[in-house]
């Protein structure tokens, strides 16, 4: 293959060369879960180097062979094989001062040796998020992208992987844009990279791709199980500790069985969790998996049929030092703080964490809100920005369907009424609740200032009803919330997902002195008095945990940081606030 097409300079002419990298795509369909599969990490250092102007892409740089310098026959802009190298997982971001706002291509490449196996012939790439669209190329050829920034996604490598060394090349482009999902316009940082782990898998040809495991009173104990190929055969699911070993007919490679059961449920007070084998054919597979039952009644939400209060917190997937790699130490410091000041959930905005998050609050018993990022004004109107939402809800479901700590689907935060905006969520909305009728679904919506009451169309597709509200901050007062409770009669549970203020930890004055501890306290107080006093609000999740990076945020209480946290950005600072919040949370309902 040599280095560079005939027309050495056509490159500079062809303004169209990303239509050749925007399909295939890698989908939810392709995705194999993994539950404690063998897998191997390809963690480390990859080659690596930014690319502003796609040159890359432009020229090809995935053709390039090895071969020194003295022995290339063109000139090279980009050598893969040598230079700069860049860990994964971590965000560019966080690598060089030079590199924080660097929105654009980043090129990954590494060597990976392959070694047959006729028992798995099937050798899967598993990347667990790349920030926004991945490009995936090996040994040359490019086998397609994957748009989405926080869901995982996989490749099959076996058409094309040969035994030996293969070079495995990855384009990741972090650009904001009006047709992603989040569009270019959000209050977070916009870490770009490979920040999740890479894994190698190795699977028999038919192999399971994913399962889902849920138990109501109604139905007992269901068990759906979903193939690689369209085969028709059978699996068997066991759970050793109930005395359930079942054998699940598959009939063009979905296969679904019920049986009836009284575990002991799963709840954050009894955190109880079973081992579950799947196996079909030469494939096993494990996991973990809590069962509960999670339901609404009128404007109740029922946990294994009990009334549930959720006193909460948001939190960002945010890290001073870590930008958005998580690390499970991180995560567990999070529930920490959130039970300190007495929450039983969390709400992980704006868009899929870490997949470890929900297996941790499985363990611990916290209770959670995950969401994909629909996000303030997205492009409704185009249907390739709903496809892709559509996509990334459809994956994040597949990834976390069995973690009993997850008890909602959010389909979007703050996006203004409008017909295409209602048929774009109701379409995800629906989706959602096809792929899981389990789970509640909902959205943070916004308040109907013309009747100043709690009303949007988009409420009767929702299971509950996310408000996002900061009276006492971006409207001063606090009458205004009493009013728009007072006026409201929702007919089905209403969520506080954010309310808050911001402070700049050690910034102390006046209650009413804007950026002070105490302001921030006296109007977390309010809110949670004023809120958990109406019958209708089944919780609340006051606007956040840590302070978080936020290029739209430059005060000097901000300093590029949003600071509605209860906690700096340190995660060790706590504010006035986070005492108030404890407080409130052991005054209001049980
Ligand atoms: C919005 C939004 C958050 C944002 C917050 C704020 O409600 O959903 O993402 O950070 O307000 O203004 O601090």
């Amino acid at each position: 293959m040599t280095d560079t097409p005939k027309d050495p300079f056509h490159h500079l002419h062809n303004e169209g060369y990303l239509a050749a990298y925007n399909a295939p795509r890698f989908e939810a369909n392709t995705l194999v879960v993994m539950g404690d599969r063998p897998s191997t990490s390809l963690a480390g250092d990859w080659r690596f180097t930014l690319d502003l102007f796609d040159e890359g892409l432009r020229q090809k740089w995935f053709t390039l062979e090895q071969a020194p310098p003295g022995e290339w026959t063109h000139p090279r802009d980009y050598d893969p094989y040598a230079g700069p190298t860049l860990r994964v997982p971590s965000n560019w971001s966080m690598q060089k001062p030079e590199w924080l706002h660097f929105e654009g291509g980043g090129w990954y490449t590494r060597i990976i040796e392959h070694v047959p196996d006729p028992q798995q012939p099937v050798t899967v790439l598993r990347i667990g998020a790349a920030n926004y669209q991945s490009r995936v190329f090996l040994n040359g050829q490019f086998l397609g992208t994957h748009l989405g920034g926080s869901t995982p996604f996989c490749v099959d490598f076996s058409p094309l992987i040969q035994a030996g060394p293969n070079r495995l090349q990855i384009q990741v482009d972090n650009r904001r844009e009006l047709e992603r999902v989040p569009m270019r316009h959000f209050d977070w940082f916009n870490h770009g990279g490979i920040y999740r782990e890479v894994d190698l898998l190795r699977l028999p040809a038919v192999h399971i791709r994913s399962t889902q495991v849920d138990w109501s009173p109604a139905q007992g104990l269901r068990v759906r199980i979903h193939l690689s190929e369209p085969v028709d055969t059978q699996a068997h699911c066991h759970i050793e500790a109930l005395g359930i070993h079942l054998v699940v007919p598959i009939q063009g490679g979905e296969g679904e069985v019920s049986v009836a059961c009284t575990p002991r449920l799963w709840c954050p007070e009894d955190p109880h969790l079973y081992s579950v084998q799947f196996e079909c054919g030469h494939d096993r597979l494990q996991d973990r998996i809590g069962l509960r039952h999670i339901a609404v009644e009128g404007t109740q939400i029922l946990l294994n049929g009990k009334a549930l209060f959720l006193r909460g917190i948001c939190v960002h997937e945010d890290d001073l030092h870590l930008g958005k790699v998580s690390t499970e130490a991180d995560v567990r410091r999070r529930f920490e703080d959130a039970r300190a000041m007495g929450c039983n959930f969390l709400r992980l905005s704006h868009y899929p964490h870490h997949e470890h998050v929900a297996r941790i609050a499985d363990e611990v018993g916290m209770l959670l809100w995950e969401e994909i990022p629909v996000y303030w004004a997205i492009d409704f109107g185009n249907p390739s920005t709903l496809a892709d939402a559509r996509n990334q809800l459809h994956e994040l479901i597949l990834r976390d369907h069995n973690r009993a700590s997850v008890i909602f689907w959010g389909v979007g935060n703050e996006n203004e009424d409008s017909d295409a905006r209602l048929a774009f969520m109701r379409t995800l909305a629906q989706s959602a609740k096809a792929w899981d009728p389990s789970r509640l679904i909902s959205a943070a919506c916004l308040i109907n200032r013309e009747h100043f009451r709690i009303e949007d169309r988009l409420t009767q597709y929702l299971d509950v009803i996310g408000i996002n509200e900061y009276f006492g901050w971006y409207e001063p007062g606090f009458d205004g919330l009493q009013r728009l409770l007072d006026n409201s009669s929702p007919d089905r549970p209403v969520l506080i997902t954010e309310t808050g203020a911001d402070a700049k930890a050690g910034q102390h004055g006046r209650d009413d002195e804007l950026f002070t501890e105490e302001c921030q306290a006296r109007i977390l107080s309010e809110q949670v008095r004023i809120s958990a006093a109406k019958a209708f609000i089944c919780g609340i999740a006051p606007w956040l945990l840590y302070d978080f990076r936020s290029e739209r945020r430059h005060t000097l209480f901000n300093g590029g940081f949003n600071r509605k946290g209860v906690i700096a950005e340190d995660k060790r600072t706590r504010k006035l606030g986070f005492q108030a919040l404890a407080d409130s949370y052991r005054r209001c309902r049980p």
